[in-house]
């Protein structure tokens, strides 16, 4: 793996989201009954607006039964196995860190998905044969700020759509409001953040041979869905704040205390950086030329 590999698989290990999905499936047993796609998603779907967020993605591309799906950089693969039990499509599923992907796949074997899923490890901006007739759909969801090597992306997702395919993205452009404000939950300091601006990103599909039909900024509908989490967290800070003096707090809950009130910073940046424009949430979606 390269050492830009070696950082965002530091990243993503280190998330509570993961440490606390990790240790339910280490427990295992009855910890693990009643584990299921609604229930999962604050902790397998990493993105904004979590599993609404997906729902309203998959009706925006108007997703048809029995597609074949291919999803980059799929994480905890919340949204293949949500995309694989709602929408009856085939996914493959392509994840950079090996710790994520084995998660990913225990999870979807678990929920008896594997004859609809395939999780891989691999870097997406990698060439590799995956399926000779191409996929209907690429599905590019929160992914996209974090690959430094747009040409290889873009180029690899052209390579493996099928004849009237689609790329489609549900994910960030830098806006032109200035500099973005960190941490946010992709980067804690923009070191491993390669956010394109719409421009760019505009050039760099044409050049790997794409072409974008649809192009939706979603800045009202993302806010909702981070001042929805964000009064979450407040109630959770506070319950856990007033909940018993210091001293007599249980071991790691201060450590709770600390991953919850990063995670408050890294809501309320997002919020900032889309009211000021320096972030471009949107939804997007490119044919072949
Ligand atoms: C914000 S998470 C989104 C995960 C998933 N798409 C979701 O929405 O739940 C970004 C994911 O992209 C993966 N990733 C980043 N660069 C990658 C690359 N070059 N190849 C494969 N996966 C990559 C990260 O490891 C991480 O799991």
């Amino acid at each position: 793996m390269s050492n830009y590999g070696h950082k965002i698989r530091h990243h993503w290990v280190n998330r509570d989201s993961y440490k606390d999905l990790l240790a339910t499936l280490e427990r295992g047993g009855s910890s693990l009954i009643g584990l299921d796609i609604d229930r999962l998603s604050s902790r397998d779907q990493m993105h904004a607006g979590l599993l609404d967020a997906t729902k309203t993605f998959v009706e925006w591309i108007d997703l048809k039964p029995g597609s074949s799906v291919l999803d980059l950089g799929s994480g905890l693969g919340g949204s293949a196995r949500f995309l694989a039990s709602a929408c009856s499509v085939a996914v493959t599923a392509v994840e950079l860190c090996p710790e994520l992907n084995e998660a990913a796949n225990r999870i979807t074997r678990q929920l008896d998905l594997e004859d609809k899923i395939d999780h891989l490890c691999m870097d997406i901006t990698a060439p590799c044969d995956l399926k000779t007739d191409g996929f209907d759909l690429v599905w590019i969801q929160h992914v996209d700020m974090q690959v430094a090597n747009k040409p290889e992306l873009y180029a690899r997702a052209a390579e493996h759509l099928a004849k009237r395919g689609r790329v489609v993205w549900h994910d960030w452009l830098a806006g032109s409001g200035g500099p973005v404000i960190w941490p946010l939950f992709w980067s804690a300091d923009g070191e491993i953040s390669f956010l394109a601006d719409r421009e760019e990103f505009t050039d760099l599909l044409k050049s790997a041979g794409l072409e974008i039909t649809r192009l939706e900024p979603i800045p009202d509908l993302t806010s909702s869905w981070f001042e929805k989490s964000r009064a979450g967290l407040s109630r959770v800070i506070s319950k856990m704040k007033s909940s018993r003096p210091a001293s007599s707090k249980p071991a790691g809950m201060g450590s709770k205390l600390q991953a919850f009130e990063i995670l408050a910073e890294e809501v309320d940046n997002a919020l900032l950086n889309i009211r000021e424009e320096r972030l471009i949430p949107f939804f997007g979606e490119a044919v072949s030329r």
